[in-house]
């Protein structure tokens, strides 16, 4: 299924990605449309570490230099550290040399939108359990280590290659996602990969940020989506295949599609399992039904 508005690659309008993330889809757009896309995308998010390691890849003064030092001294001092071991349990785990040097970085944070921070954070997220982004109430991110046995970091020309797409983007900002998009016009596309509605009582993943993101922010969204296809912006929006998804987004105009995903569940990559999500779009992508998702 190809969920980009007809043409859109080709043509001139703005990409708005405001809930980022990973950027999964927008770079997936990229390797597509190549720099010259890129140069059409404005991403946002409200998470500053993830804007921050963004802006100092595409940096071009000395940041870019300063963050790579960084994260490649943690990763060295990291790794010749002893490996607990898959099979270790409990105590022995707590005592893990690794786990050690995980708490001892996670600890001292480096100053807000520095390089230094951008590496800490980089390093945080490469080995923490399940690359989670999790804070406690005042903001400390609070991942516990997670026993990678071969942690994937990024090589140096991973890095490079990220630091030309994000030098090329027309623009990084850091804020609510209404602060982005309501710069959209008619012809320009958004897609919104919002925090998903909990699918149980215990799945709520929704603390990617202090404030969190619950029913009243999911109806904003909502509402912010309806204003965008009023205004002609084509929109996809994802989310969470529950009751709550179909019946708030009913009060929008978006065409309802069902997509099936795979989904790791837990730290180990390979276990992964085909879930269904939600996927509204405000123009026609494919008749309503399971379908595999190929943006
Ligand atoms: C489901 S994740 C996006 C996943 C992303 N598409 C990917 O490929 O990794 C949701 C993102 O929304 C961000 N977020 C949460 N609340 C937000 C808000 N009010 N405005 C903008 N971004 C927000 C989170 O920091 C998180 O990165």
């Amino acid at each position: 299924m190809n969920a980009v508005p007809e043409g859109f690659l080709e043509g001139r309008g703005t990409y708005y990605e405001p809930f980022f993330g990973a950027g999964a889809v927008g770079i997936e757009l990229i390797r597509r449309g190549g720099l010259k896309f890129a140069k059409r995308m404005r991403i946002n998010d409200i998470n500053p570490d993830l804007i921050n390691l963004y802006r100092t890849l595409g940096s071009s003064d000395g940041s870019f230099k300063l963050f790579l030092a960084t994260y490649e001294e943690h990763i060295v001092t990291h790794l010749k550290k002893k490996q607990c071991g898959a099979h270790c349990h409990g105590e022995e785990r707590k005592k893990c040399p690794r786990n050690t040097h995980f708490n001892s970085v996670r600890k001292h944070e480096p100053p807000l939108n520095s390089p230094e921070r951008a590496a800490w954070f980089l390093f945080l997220n490469r080995t923490c359990f399940n690359g989670l982004y999790r804070v406690n109430k005042s903001g400390g991110f609070n991942v516990p280590y997670g026993h990678l046995v071969k942690p994937k970091f990024f090589t140096t020309d991973e890095l490079l290659a990220y630091g030309e797409i994000f030098s090329s983007v027309k623009a990084i900002t850091l804020g609510d996602f209404t602060d982005v998009t309501r710069k959209a016009k008619s012809g320009d596309f958004v897609y919104f990969d919002p925090p998903y509605f909990a699918v149980s009582e215990t799945s709520n993943h929704t603390a990617y940020h202090q404030d969190g993101f619950g029913e009243e922010q999911q109806a904003r969204l909502a509402a912010e989506i309806s204003r965008l296809i009023d205004v002609g912006t084509f929109v996809l929006a994802s989310n969470s295949d529950t009751d709550a998804t179909t019946k708030l987004y009913k009060t929008t105009a978006l065409m309802p599609n069902k997509v099936a995903v795979r989904r790791s569940i837990s730290a180990n990559a390979d276990s992964r399992i085909e879930v269904l999500e939600y996927l509204g779009s405000s123009y026609p992508i494919t008749p309503l039904g399971q379908q595999q998702l190929d943006l």
